[in-house]
């Protein structure tokens, strides 16, 4: 099942276009990044379309030593035992394009790399990010967030003295929110690359947890009954939380809902991954009301509290991180509002496959 859900949300009537001018930035002009600010037009998107995705990371299976590009590094450290990779000495920004398709295979196995020292890659600008997202996938195009005035494909997420245009829930105990990006789209992203243009002096980290590792941490009778699942994803509360007015408030594409396989496999690697995430995923498909949520609450538990899969990443200035969404989840980590620094970072988003359910066979819809 595919479907586009119908909105009764009354719509809050936006501004032309509603571009950050805030107090705290008197002096915006001598801001960087000032021209990565996020800006929220009025722009209004079609549904998306399917299309055939092929995963750069196949193309690196073939080549003699797919880690070819890590060779010049300085430093490559693991982070975790099976989460994550932090490499120093490699520039980003001149991976042709056997590096790029050896980077994505690399990611898809560690789930993380980050890499530090990237000025010139952040510094080239938003021409050359969507040029280095296009290799890897189509460029999403968020439905809600702000982005760079003329480049939607740019996701940003912004927070300073006076405002975020971050989805954050302000009555909750917590921050932390386990997530997958936009897993309601039907070909939600793969391989993303995400960047800080501007950071507090401390806090703002993220956190990162192995889908993979989660699934393996549970009995093989429960996996295997986890395998015959599939649920509903929904960006409709996404939707709903820009409708209030919030984060820029404005929907550019009506929100869907779309079905998924409750475990994944990757298409390079062909490992299995856990995908259900509590931001976006609503129910399990042909269970009864408590079933889906007493198995969902479990999951949603489990990825919480298991430290022993997790990774945190503590940005630098010049810090790229690249990830691959259909194995990890991850959460930010909004610890220094009280500081009232700046956190602007921007994300390039390429789609993948409409996920391939690691049960041959199991119907999704
Ligand atoms: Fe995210």
């Amino acid at each position: 099942m595919s479907q586009t859900v119908t909105q009764t949300e009354v719509k809050v009537d936006p501004p032309a276009t509603l571009v950050l001018k805030s107090p705290v930035q008197a002096s915006e002009d001598e801001y960087r990044y000032s021209h990565l600010l996020p800006v929220f037009s009025q722009a209004h998107y079609p549904p998306l379309t399917p299309f055939t995705h092929s995963d750069p990371g196949l193309r690196a299976l073939e080549h003699p030593n797919p880690r070819a590009f890590l060779q010049n590094a300085t430093s490559v450290v693991e982070i975790t035992p099976r989460l994550g990779t932090e490499v120093r000495g490699v520039n980003l920004a001149e991976l042709d394009s056997n590096g790029r398709d050896q980077l994505a295979l690399e990611v898809a196995r560690r789930g993380l790399v980050v890499f530090r020292d990237q000025h010139d890659f952040i510094d080239r600008g938003p021409d050359f990010y969507k040029a280095w997202g296009s290799h890897f996938g189509r460029l999403h195009i968020h439905p809600t967030s702000g982005h760079p005035e003329g480049y939607p494909e740019v996701h940003l997420v912004y927070r300073d003295a006076n405002s975020t245009f971050n989805f954050e829930i302000s009555d909750s105990i917590t921050s932390t929110v386990w997530h997958t990006d936009v897993s309601y789209e039907l070909q939600p992203p793969g391989l993303t690359t995400f960047f800080l243009l501007s950071q507090p002096e401390t806090g703002g980290d993220t956190l990162f947890t192995s889908q993979v590792s989660t699934l393996q941490k549970l009995s093989p009778p429960f996996v295997a009954f986890l395998r015959t699942l599939t649920a509903v994803h929904s960006g409709v509360e996404q939707a709903n939380f820009s409708r209030s007015g919030k984060r820029g408030g404005i929907v550019r594409r009506e929100p869907v809902e779309h079905i998924h396989p409750v475990v994944r496999k990757h298409p390079v690697t062909g490992e299995e991954a856990l995908y259900v995430n509590r931001q976006f995923t609503r129910r399990i498909v042909g269970l009864k009301r408590e079933e889906s949520d007493n198995i969902l609450r479990f999951l949603y538990d489990h990825i919480d509290k298991s430290g022993d899969n997790q990774a945190r990443l503590k940005w630098q200035p010049g810090t790229v991180a690249v990830w691959d969404n259909r194995v990890t989840a991850h959460s930010a980590i909004v610890d220094y509002a009280d500081s009232k620094e700046r956190r602007h970072g921007a994300r390039i988003t390429p789609q993948a496959e409409r996920p391939i359910p690691a049960l041959d066979g199991l119907k999704l819809e």
